[in-house]
C-alpha cells in the first residue's frame, strides 16, 4: 500500500528560484559575493544608509518583475492543488514566482520584495515603484520609514508560530534549494524529525543539514522536484 501523508510541510529557498534567473546567496557568484550583508540586509544598515539599501532592493525588485516561475514552482502549484493531503509551502525567497505559479497555501518567512513597510506605522502593503527614502508613507504620511517588506538579519520571520504548527504535526517534510546555513529555517528540518516526519532534501547539492534527512536527491531542482512530484501523486 503505497504511504500517503496527510500533512506536508515544503521549505523552499534560493535554488528553487536560481533556473528562473534570479542568483542565490552562497552559491559561486551569490548575491552575498558581490555586495555585504552588514552594508544592505540588517536594520542597521537601513539606518546608516537607508537610500544605499533601497537601491540594493529596488534592483532585486526590478529583477524578480522580469522573470518567470520555472517547472519546480509549477511541480509544488500541482502538489498542493491535486495531492489528497494538506500542503504548506514556506519559502525564505522574498520574490512571487510561487504564488504566479499557482501556490496559495504559502508563508513568505523572510517577506515580499513587491511589497513594502512602513518602519513608522507598520503598514505593509505592494509596491510597484523604486523605493525613495524621502517618500511618504501611504498610510501615516510620515517620510523616511518606507523599506522592502522583507526580513533583515537579526528580525524575526513572519508567521513563525504557524510555521511551528505546522511543523509539530507534518508526517512529510521537503527541503528545496536551500543551504541550510540560515536559522531558524536551517532548524525546520530537525522540527519535523521530531514530529516523526519522513524528511527529503531535493537540492544541488547537499546543504549544511543533509544529515538529518531521511531521503537525499540531488539535481537541479527543475529535473528533481517535478519527478518528485509525480512519485508523490502516483502514490
Ligand atoms: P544568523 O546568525 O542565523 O546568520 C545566518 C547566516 O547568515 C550566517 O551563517 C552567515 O552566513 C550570514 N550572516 C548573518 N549575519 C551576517 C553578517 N553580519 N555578516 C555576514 N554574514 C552574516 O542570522 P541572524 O543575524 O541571527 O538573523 C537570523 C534572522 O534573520 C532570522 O530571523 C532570519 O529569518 C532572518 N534573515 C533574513 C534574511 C533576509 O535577507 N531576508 C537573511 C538572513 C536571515
Ligand atoms: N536547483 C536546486 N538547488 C539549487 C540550484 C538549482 N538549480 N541552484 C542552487 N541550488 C542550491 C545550492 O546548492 C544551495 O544549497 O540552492 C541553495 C541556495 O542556498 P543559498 O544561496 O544559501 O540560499 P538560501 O538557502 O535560500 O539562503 C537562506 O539567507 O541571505 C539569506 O534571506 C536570505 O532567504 C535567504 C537565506
Amino acid at each position: 500500500m503505497a504511504h500517503r501523508y496527510e500533512r506536508i510541510v515544503i521549505l523552499t529557498g534560493a535554488g528553487l528560484s536560481a533556473e528562473s534567473g534570479l542568483s542565490t546567496f552562497r552559491d559561486k557568484d551569490g548575491i552575498w559575493s558581490k555586495v555585504r550583508i552588514e552594508d544592505v540586509a540588517t536594520p542597521e544598515a537601513f539606518a546608516r544608509d537607508p537610500q544605499g539599501v533601497l537601491d540594493f532592493y529596488n534592483g532585486r525588485r526590478n529583477n524578480s518583475r522580469g522573470v518567470e516561475p520555472n517547472a519546480a514552482h509549477a511541480a509544488l502549484a500541482r502538489l498542493e492543488a491535486d495531492y489528497p493531503g494538506e500542503v504548506l509551502t514556506v519559502t525564505q525567497n522574498i520574490d512571487p514566482l510561487h504564488e504566479r505559479a499557482g501556490t496559495t497555501n504559502l508563508i513568505h518567512m523572510h517577506g515580499e520584495i513587491l511589497k513594502t513597510l512602513c518602519h513608522h506605522c507598520g503598514a505593509r502593503g505592494p509596491y510597484d515603484r523604486d523605493l525613495m527614502v524621502h517618500e511618504a508613507c501611504g498610510h501615516c504620511g510620515r517620510e523616511g520609514g518606507l523599506r522592502p517588506d522583507v526580513v533583515w538579519f537579526g528580525e524575526m520571520p513572519y508567521e513563525m508560530e504557524r510555521i511551528y504548527a505546522a511543523l509539530g504535526v507534518c508526517d512529510l517534510f521537503i527541503s528545496i534549494g536551500t543551504s541550510g546555513n540560515v536559522y531558524p529555517a536551517a532548524g525546520f528540518v530537525a522540527e519535523a524529525r521530531g514530529a516523526g516526519a519522513r524528511t527529503v532534501e531535493l537540492n544541488l547539492e547537499p546543504s549544511e543539514g543533509i544529515s538529518h534527512f531521511d531521503e537525499a536527491i540531488h539535481g537541479k531542482a527543475t529535473e528533481v522536484v517535478p519527478a518528485y512530484v509525480e512519485r508523490l501523486l502516483a502514490g
